[in-house]
């Protein structure tokens, strides 16, 4: 006999189906309630609403555990390339060495964008914020690629759609930062790995050789991993949402990376940095700012503080603060934000406005500091977060377009006026 949940509603009771996912996580099938008894849930901000079955990706907030395909983030941020975790989150499993060789491959002969693509770059004004560009370019991908505009074409064709855009999102970010500092856009060298080719677009210049250091390599390849799913948040809602009206792959990503650009979501990152260098110019006093993140009066948060579904600590943070930790030390770089960050950190970790209401750093808080270290500039670092985040959009698109999601389309409680009758404009 399968579990139902009872609700009563105007003296009538319904039962509704109860579904338990593979780590127990319980959830009431409303689909059919309306259609039952007239009534809707109301849930805004969706903070208690499942919006998809998924086989993507597990969190316990609570707990403060994270899986990717059932693989817990601190292992694959360990010992994983960022290659490797993308295949995994996209086709379900582990590549075997041949697989991802193969899968390498394909990636590298797709990391040239079409040459007018370029011309585009001359447009965008000098100041232009480079995740405006990268949505713009990721858009744009679709209008050079015609017949990826039906995203229900065979597996294979579909495929090359996702490698394709795999392997020149990296190119496009680099080039959205060129671009900003009027520099020659540096073309992809495929003798590189993955994310060596990125960092080689973004810093080298054609009147010099290009080396990098390794510790910078794999630190950028851990913080990637660590941003590649994280399942229903906004920018991903955003990739299913858009993609639900059969949209295509390129056209979904572009709204993701919008959403991401939002400060509540992964613009986070750059908000935190601004946020410590205005604490460092006003004199470090930690305690005026929590102070005035507590007052409801004042707008200002804690940015990298808090998250909807972390409610203990949340296991990326713990990561890249190690992380952190190790590629200062091995850069010798002594960064008086990163003072400032542990101690706003201690004070707000002990002070009860954050204890009660489970506020503890996030992802955001301490991946700025690295991106900084490593010389990328703060306006690129929410680009990073849209290349770390990519796979995980590409999975969740593949995943709703494969089990043949409905389109997406919720309901609403009306507040407005009531029908009235036009009037007039000299009668108003
Ligand atoms: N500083 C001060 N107070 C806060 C903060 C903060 N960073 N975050 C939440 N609160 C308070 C909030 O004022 C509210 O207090 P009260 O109960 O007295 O009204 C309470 O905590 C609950 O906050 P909420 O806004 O209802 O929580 P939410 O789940 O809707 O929002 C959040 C989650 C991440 C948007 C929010 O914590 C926030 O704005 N944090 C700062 C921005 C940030 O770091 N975002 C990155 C999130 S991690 C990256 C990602 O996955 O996107």
């Amino acid at each position: 006999m399968s579990e139902t949940a009872k609700i009563e509603l105007d003296g009538k009771v319904y039962e509704l189906p109860i579904v338990r996912g593979t780590e127990n996580e319980k959830a009431i099938d409303i689909s059919k309630l309306r259609d039952l008894s007239g009534y809707i849930t109301l849930d805004s901000g969706y903070k208690n609403t499942g919006s998809t079955k998924s086989a993507i990706t597990f969190l316990d907030g609570e707990e403060g555990i994270l899986l990717y395909r059932g693989y817990p983030i601190e292992q694959l941020a360990e010992k994983a390339s960022f290659l490797e975790v993308s295949y995994l989150l996209i086709y379900g499993n582990l590549p075997t060495q041949i697989e991802l060789e193969s899968f390498e491959n394909s990636i590298k002969k797709h990391t040239l964008v079409h040459e007018d693509m370029k011309r585009f770059f001359e447009a965008y004004p000098a100041k232009a914020h480079p995740m405006g560009v990268l949505s713009s370019m990721i858009s744009s991908l679709s209008t050079f690629y015609p017949e990826s505009l039906d995203p229900n074409r065979s597996a294979e064709k579909k495929n090359l759609t996702v490698h394709r855009l795999i392997a020149k999102l990296p190119t496009l970010a680099a080039w959205s930062y060129k671009n900003s500092t009027s520099h020659p856009f540096m073309y992809p060298r495929n003798q590189y790995d993955y994310v060596t080719n990125f960092l080689y677009m973004m810093f080298s210049m054609p009147t010099e050789d290009y080396s990098v250091d390794p510790v910078i390599v794999s630190a950028l390849n851990t913080l990637l991993i660590l941003h590649a799913d994280h399942e229903q948040n906004c920018s991903t809602s955003t990739v299913r949402m858009v993609g639900s009206a059969n949209a295509n792959l390129y056209s979904s990503v572009a709204a993701g990376i919008s959403a991401l650009w939002g400060p509540l979501h992964g613009g986070a990152n750059q908000e935190v940095i601004e946020m410590l260098e205005q604490i460092v110019l006003d004199g470090g006093n930690v305690d005026k700012w929590v102070a005035k993140a507590k007052d409801k009066e004042d707008p200002f948060r804690l940015m990298g503080f808090g998250h909807r579904v972390y409610k203990n600590f949340d296991p990326r943070a713990t990561i890249i603060k190690r992380s952190c930790d190790e590629v200062l030390e091995k850069l010798g770089i002594n960064d008086p934000l990163l003072d400032v960050a542990k101690k706003l950190e201690k004070v707000a970790l002990e002070d009860e406005y954050f204890k009660s209401r489970s506020l503890y750093p996030n992802v955001d808080f301490y991946s700025g500091i690295i991106y900084k270290a490593i010389g990328v500039p703060t306006e690129m670092f929410t680009v990073m977060f849209a290349f770390g985040r990519l796979p995980g959009w590409i999975a969740q698109w593949k995943e709703m377009t494969e089990n043949k999601e409905p389109i997406g389309r919720p309901r609403q409680v009306y507040l407005g006026s009531t029908c009235r009758n036009y009037v007039p404009i000299g009668d108003r």
